[in-house]
């Protein structure tokens, strides 16, 4: 038997850091409370997130939200916040999720001050954060002692597999959908006992409220009938749960808990592939961008190469100081010749269809068989350098990275990969972790 209380107290923070979050959190929210008196400013502090419920693993962020009063303006609501954001953190940077906040580094934590409007029904909403404390509010009576520890189990269980956040670096499980979770199945085993068993969609709610969503996972949010909780969730973060779940029970071990995926790189060996290796460095934007937009980008190139008939077999990429994007290909140079099938010889487009493919590329052909049309052409583009070049400058790879093309590394690797982290990331990829 594993003993999960010795997972819990594994990667709970000690009552060191538990005093030294209240005391930290309590110190910027008398900060905010004493700006918002001398400046006349209607708002209160307020610590929301998992820190303000029990729930958050070693290491955890602060999320301190100013809640205004509805009467101020939404423009008004968020120069005041980050001024006051920007007065309690003193070294802090301004984010912006739906609206603007700053965050900070303070200690070695992450901290947010993030305003929103206070509300007491998400009826009332303005922003999208506006529904934060209420989360906290609705936590505070559903959760018990016992289930806030088996929130730190599934958060550990999801973290190991890289399913954990909601962020689109991740598209997992968010903190509060973890908790959502327990909430509905009590604890971290009959969670994971009944995902594992489950057919298709997660869903939790009403069927009038669960009805008008699409995605792989449906989890109203109890405080807002009108919002999925789990629209970030993607169908390979929901695979990866049901698969690990059944995993798990099959053979449970203490090993499925953890911070991160552990890398732990299959051999590098000789594959019979072709690789190649796209690298730029990383624009300044932030995660949530720069990630959809690798993706965006991998896609694209994916799409195109097939067009010339490459098959792109398996991508992979990092994201850190440099974007590394790597293909990896059968093969990178291609017949001289390539199969053009025509209509049926019926058709009206037949004629059309000789007259269009007549020139010097003609290799052979036309010729029949069965009902067809065929025709053989030179390929002009089948060795892949070229290919990915015009693929490359052709096509659309998103705003910021569109900018960058003038900057690409391009290399080719055949055999073994080289020592980049984008290397890393491939040859690690694995699930269950
Ligand atoms: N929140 C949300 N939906 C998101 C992200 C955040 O509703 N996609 C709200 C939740 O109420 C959450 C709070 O914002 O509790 C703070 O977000 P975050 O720090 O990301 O999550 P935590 O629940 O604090 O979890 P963690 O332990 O990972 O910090
Ligand atoms: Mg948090």
């Amino acid at each position: 038997m594993i003993d999960l209380k010795k997972v819990i107290a594994g990667y709970s923070p000690d009552t060191a850091e538990i005093e030294s979050v209240r005391k930290l959190s309590d110190d910027l929210m008398s900060k905010i409370r004493e700006y918002c008196r001398i400046h006349g400013i209607n708002a209160d502090p307020l610590l929301v997130g998992s820190s303000s419920r029990g729930t958050s693993l070693r290491g955890a962020d602060i999320d301190i939200f100013i809640r205004f009063k509805r009467s101020y303006g939404i423009r008004e609501m968020e120069k005041l916040g980050l001024e006051i954001g920007h007065y309690v953190l003193m070294e802090g940077v301004e984010k912006y999720a739906e609206h603007p906040y700053v965050s900070s580094n303070e200690f070695g934590r992450k901290v947010d001050v993030v305003p929103c409007f206070m509300i007491d029904n998400a009826t009332e909403r303005i922003t999208a954060v506006d529904r934060t404390p209420l989360h906290s509010e609705y936590l505070k009576t559903h959760l018990t002692d016992q289930q806030k520890d088996e929130v730190k189990l599934l958060k550990l269980f999801m973290r190991k597999q890289g399913i954990y956040g909601s962020e689109l670096k991740t598209n997992g499980f968010s903190g509060y959908v973890t908790e959502l979770l327990i909430v509905n199945y009590g604890s971290f085993l009959s969670a994971i006992t009944h995902i594992s068993n489950l057919k298709g969609k997660l869903v939790i709610g009403e069927p009038e409220a669960t009805g008008k969503f699409a995605s792989p996972v449906i989890i109203i949010d109890p405080t807002d009938q009108q919002r999925n909780a789990g629209a970030a969730v993607s169908l390979t973060a929901l695979s990866i749960l049901k698969l690990c779940g059944k995993t798990f029970l099959r053979e449970p071990s203490e090993s499925y808990f953890g911070m991160e995926p552990d890398k732990k790189p299959s051999k590098n060996v000789d594959r019979g592939t072709i690789f190649y290796i796209i690298r730029l460095k990383r624009p300044e934007i932030v995660d949530d961008i720069i990630f959809p937009q690798v993706q965006k980008m991998i896609s694209s190139i994916t799409r195109a190469s097939k067009e010339y008939s490459f098959n792109i077999i398996n991508s992979e990429y990092s994201v850190e100081d440099e974007i590394q994007v790597l293909l990896e290909l059968e093969t990178d140079i291609l017949p001289e010749v390539k199969l053009h099938s025509g209509p049926p010889v019926e058709s009206d487009n037949v004629i059309p269809f000789l007259e269009k493919n007549s020139g010097n590329d003609v290799m052979r052909g036309p010729y029949v068989i069965d009902g067809r049309i065929y025709v053989e052409l030179k390929n002009s583009m089948n060795v892949y350098d070229q290919a990915l070049a015009k693929i490359l400058e052709n096509a659309d790879l998103g705003k910021h990275i569109n900018k960058m093309k003038g900057e690409f590394k391009i290399q080719r690797y055949k055999g073994k990969l080289p020592d980049l982290k984008v290397s890393i990331n491939f040859l690690s990829k694995r699930n269950p972790n």
